[in-house]
């Protein structure tokens, strides 16, 4: 999967374990009749792997304009695009309208009138879904929890009848549905089912309310990825992921469902692979210095996530073990891809890999200190 000689750092994208993945998903989504998946292009917005997705049917979930027209360019068919964000700007939502898109998710009445009128303007209707803050707890990261009153996401669930009636009355919107997600790498079912719950609440609401016009009900993404035993496990448990829904979500005759997934589609799907330019032996500890750092991959600094590293060419050569802090070449003490964790011996040029980056690793790269962005490479 390697080869000595390329250039490195660069990232090596596993197609094969990537359809493989979205069939599994595909199979256990389709015991929820009418659900569809979109496939979230911010965890991974390659042209390759957007084609892979469209080909095996999934949708586009995008958050910037530039992403819309990424998914259109891709092949994925506008009917199948959603397209989400708090900030959306006029020229944003222009494009989107006049491809046509499947739905805008809605974050605010504010944006709501806009893209009424910019449909009107051009003659046009856009259909929307509106994003609820559903107040649920993902047990994950705080930078990736997204489903919380003190989060800036969406609309409180109290408004919620007055921001449908205002949609319903508006010329050049069709209101279509729901939209929810509570945050990412989550690997708790019970919060789905906790989401599933708070769903069909807002569900009486609406409905008390006369409101009977839902027609999607979009549950978001999050599902998890092993970042501790990636061989272990490549494919997320989409099994029980799809079953928490099915169990708990009470969908209505006339009601399909949606969901966003990114980092479960993708994750496992990636590697970043560097050299060692040096072997450092500090006061206390050894320091393998890679070619790769957090303008590579940023997870690690911003996160305090956890990737598997191997030495690729230790393991080839059988070296024995020793254990090392894995670093950038950045100058940022946060520029530590891991601390203390044991590696076949690292010799300077070694390859080392850097797994489960298929998600939330390109596409948050950065030229900081005037480096090249890493290439991607199709395997
Ligand atoms: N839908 C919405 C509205 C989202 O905000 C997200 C991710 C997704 C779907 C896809 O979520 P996934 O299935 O990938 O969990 N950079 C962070 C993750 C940020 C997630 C942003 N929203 C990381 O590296 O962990």
């Amino acid at each position: 999967m390697t080869d000595a000689n390329r250039e490195t750092p660069y990232y090596i994208y596993d197609t094969a374990l990537f359809r493989h993945t979205i069939d599994v998903a595909l199979k256990e989504a389709s015991k929820i009749p009418g659900s569809q998946i979109r496939f979230a292009i911010k965890s991974n917005n390659n042209s390759t792997l957007i084609r892979i997705a469209a080909e095996a049917g999934l949708g586009a979930d995008c958050v910037s304009g530039a992403e819309v027209a990424r998914a259109i360019e891709c092949g994925v068919p506008a009917d199948k695009i959603v397209f989400a964000g708090v900030g959306k700007t006029d020229k944003e939502i222009t494009l989107a309208v006049k491809n046509g898109i499947e739905c805008f998710n809605i974050e605010s009445v504010a944006e709501l009138e806009v893209v009424n009128e910019i449909a009107l303007n051009l003659g046009m209707t856009a259909n929307v879904a509106f994003r609820i803050n559903p107040n649920v707890d993902a047990h994950t990261h705080a930078n990736i929890t997204t489903g919380l009153n003190e989060n800036k996401f969406g609309i409180s669930m109290d408004d919620m009848v007055d921001v449908v009636k205002r949609a319903i009355a508006l010329p050049a919107i069709n209101y279509k549905g729901l939209h929810f997600h509570i945050g990412s790498q989550v690997l708790e079912f019970s919060c789905f089912k906790a989401l599933s719950e708070r769903i069909n609440q807002l569900q009486d609401q609406l409905e008390a309310a006369g409101i009977t016009e839902t027609e999607i009900i979009n549950v978001g993404g999050g599902l998890g990825i092993d970042y501790q035993d990636p061989d272990q496990n490549p494919v997320p448990d989409f099994a029980g992921y799809f079953a928490a829904y099915s169990d708990s979500l009470k969908l209505r005759p006339h009601q399909t469902v949606r969901f966003e997934l990114g980092r479960s589609l993708c994750g496992q799907c990636g590697c970043l692979i560097s050299k060692c330019v040096y072997v450092k032996e500090g006061k206390t500890k050894k320091f393998a210095i890679l070619d790769s750092g957090m303008t590579d991959l940023i997870r690690p600094a911003l996160y305090d996530a956890h990737h598997k590293i191997v030495n690729l060419t230790g393991d080839a050569e059988g070296r024995a073990k020793a254990v090392y802090d894995v670093v950038g070449p950045i100058c940022e003490s946060s520029d530590v891809f891991d601390k203390d964790i044991e590696l076949s011996e690292v010799k300077r040029g070694d390859l080392i890999a850097i797994k489960s980056a298929g998600a939330y690793g390109r596409v948050m790269a950065s030229e900081y200190n005037l480096r090249t962005l890493p290439p991607e490479i199709i395997k």
